[in-house]
Order: C-alpha cells, then structure tokens, then sequence
C-alpha cells in the first residue's frame, strides 16, 4: 500500500496499534482486579468523608509509557511528520505561493488603465464596505478618497489633524492653518513638493510656499519628512503614499483602517492605489 511506503505514517499506524493492544489489556487487569481482589498496603492520612487512600507507587508501566509518549513526542515534533514528511496544509502552501508568484510576474509591467480596472474590482469587494461604492467615506465613517490624495485632502489634515501612521513626531494637531490658508499650502505642496507637480490653483502657490514654514518644523524645509520623523509630502497623491497606509492600517481620529499586509500583493496595492487616485481631483 502506497500510504505506507512512509515512515512516519508507518510508524504512527503502529503506534496507534500498540497503544490500542495496550489498552485492551491493561484495562482488563484492572476490571479483573476490581473484582477479584480487596484492597490491601498502608492507608495515607487524608480521608474525605470515610474514603481513604492507599499509598501505592506510581505504576512503573504507566511511567514507562508516558515517557516513551514525550520521547516519541519530540521526534514527531522536531524530526517527523511536520518538518520532513508531505503534509496537505505544505501542498497548499506552496501552491499558492506558486500561484502569488505567478500572478506578480503576468501583471508586473501592467499599464495604469488595466491596474485601474484591478484596482477597481479590489476596492468593491475591500474597501466599499467603509469607504462606499462611491468612495466618499459613507457619510465620515471612513476617510474621502474622493479627497484624500489630492489638494481637498491636505486642507482636510491641515483644518482636522491626522495620527494613527506611528510615525516618530506622533500627531499632526488639527487647527495649525485657516481653511484659506491651508488651501494656499495644499497649492504649494501639489505644485512644489508633490511628485505630482500639479496644482488647480497656480495663483495661490507664491503665498503657500511662504505659508510652509507652519509645516517646515515636521515635515522638513523640503517637504521630504526629515528623515522618516513626519510623512514624506513628496510622496503625497502617490500609489507610494497609499501602499503605506494599507501596509500598516491607520488608528485614526476618524476610526479604524486595518492593515491589508499579507492579504494585498504589491501589484494588488499598486493597483487599489492608482484607482482611489484616479477618482479624486
Ligand atoms: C507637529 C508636527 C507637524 C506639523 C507642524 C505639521 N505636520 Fe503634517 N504630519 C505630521 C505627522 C506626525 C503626520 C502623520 C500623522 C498620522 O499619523 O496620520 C503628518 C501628516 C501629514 C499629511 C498626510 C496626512 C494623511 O492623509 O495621511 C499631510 C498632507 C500633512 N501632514 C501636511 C501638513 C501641512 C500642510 C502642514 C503645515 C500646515 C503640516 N502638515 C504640519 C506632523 C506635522
Ligand atoms: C474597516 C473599514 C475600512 C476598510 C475595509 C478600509 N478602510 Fe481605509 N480607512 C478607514 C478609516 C476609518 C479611515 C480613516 C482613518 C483615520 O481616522 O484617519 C481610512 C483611511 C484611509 C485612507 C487615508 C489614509 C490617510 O493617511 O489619511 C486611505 C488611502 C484608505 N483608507 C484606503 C483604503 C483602501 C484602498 C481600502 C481597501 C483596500 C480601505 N481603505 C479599506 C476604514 C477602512
């Protein structure tokens, strides 16, 4: 029989055959015991309502039998069936692995119109359940993505505050400009800072960059986050920017994002992230 051809499915059949014998037997000394013998040997002090106890030794069989369990235990554990030998849950391991690498290589140089369309179905199925079909964060239970990403996203952190990124400098107060003002800074950032270097209103940007030095103590006189102690703003509107925040989750002022590491691939970010991009303005 094929199945038996392995050794640790051989070995633990027989296993279970001896323990089996085993019990039969010592089971029925017991039972025969219980009913021939009276009991004798020295009775130990304690005694619970008129029920003694007698002092016998541990059974040398049932303390050779346990020992050889903790042995056979450890074999199994550390040399046997889990690490050596072919189990389902390793099959299906690395078939998915196979399967994750395959799809990494077919989509790795997939074009911005494609990775919308991935991106799309993916943010349907896991992230409308908070964010809404539509992405508009169903009524502020969850961030505006129309918004987020783009200049009405920075007016939103700069006017409301952000944390829950766990970055070194912890939060970003709410309240730093006025609503014009951070309009005039969110300008700056999108035409100066941002790889996106574009901006809805250009006119506004001379008075932003002045307006910067609000920002400059965390986030660095070049916008780039003083070495990881603050966001990077040049990567704001960047799918760089979204993958961070599905890597680590976000425990925000708003609510709960959880991280999607391990359940997304970079493909599956790089996608979701250039769709959410894609909608706002
Ligand atoms: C006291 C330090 C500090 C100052 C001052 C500050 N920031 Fe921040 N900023 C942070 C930190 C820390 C974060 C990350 C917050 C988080 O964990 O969500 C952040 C995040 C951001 C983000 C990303 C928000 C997001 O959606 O994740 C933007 C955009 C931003 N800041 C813009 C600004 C602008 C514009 C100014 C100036 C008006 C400014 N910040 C001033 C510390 C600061
Ligand atoms: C369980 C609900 C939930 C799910 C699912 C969810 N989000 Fe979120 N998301 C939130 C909440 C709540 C916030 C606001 C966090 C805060 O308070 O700043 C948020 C914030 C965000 C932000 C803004 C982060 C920032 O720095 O301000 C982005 C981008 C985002 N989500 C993208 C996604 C994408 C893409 C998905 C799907 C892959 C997704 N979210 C799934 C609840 C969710």
């Amino acid at each position: 029989m094929s199945w038996l051809d392995d050794s640790v499915n051989a070995l633990s059949l027989l296993g279970a055959v001896v323990i089996l014998i085993l019990t039969v037997l010592i089971a029925g000394k017991y039972i025969k015991q219980m009913r021939d013998d009276t009991a004798s040997g020295e009775l130990a002090e304690e005694n619970w309502d008129g029920i003694g106890e007698y002092k016998n030794d541990v059974p040398i069989g049932w303390s050779l039998s346990i020992l050889a369990l903790m042995i056979w235990a450890a074999w199994y554990m550390l040399a046997g069936y889990p690490v050596n030998a072919y189990s389902q849950l390793g099959e299906w391991n690395e078939d998915t692995q196979a399967h994750n690498a395959k799809f990494e290589s077919k989509w790795a140089n997939a074009d911005e119109e494609t990775l919308t369309a991935m991106g799309e179905s993916i943010f349907l199925v896991q992230c409308a359940p908070c964010h809404g079909t539509t992405a508009e964060g169903m009524g502020g239970k969850a961030q505006n993505l129309v918004e987020w990403g783009h200049e009405d996203g920075i007016i939103n952190t700069v006017v409301n505050g952000s944390k829950g990124l766990n970055y070194p400098l912890g939060e970003m107060p709410a309240g730093m400009l006025d609503a014009e003002s951070a309009k005039a800074v969110a300008s700056y950032i999108m035409a100066e800072i941002s790889e996106k270097k574009s901006t809805k209103n250009p006119e506004l940007v001379e008075s932003g960059k002045a307006l910067f030095v609000t920002c400059a103590g965390c986030h660095g006189e070049d916008g780039m986050g003083m070495a990881g102690m603050a966001p990077d703003l040049s990567k704001y509107g960047t799918t760089a920017f979204a993958s961070e925040v599905l890597d680590k989750g976000k425990k925000g002022h708003i609510g709960m994002m959880p991280s999607f590491k391990g359940r997304l691939s970079n493909i599956q970010y790089e996608a979701v992230g250039t769709y959410i991009l894609s909608i706002g303005n």
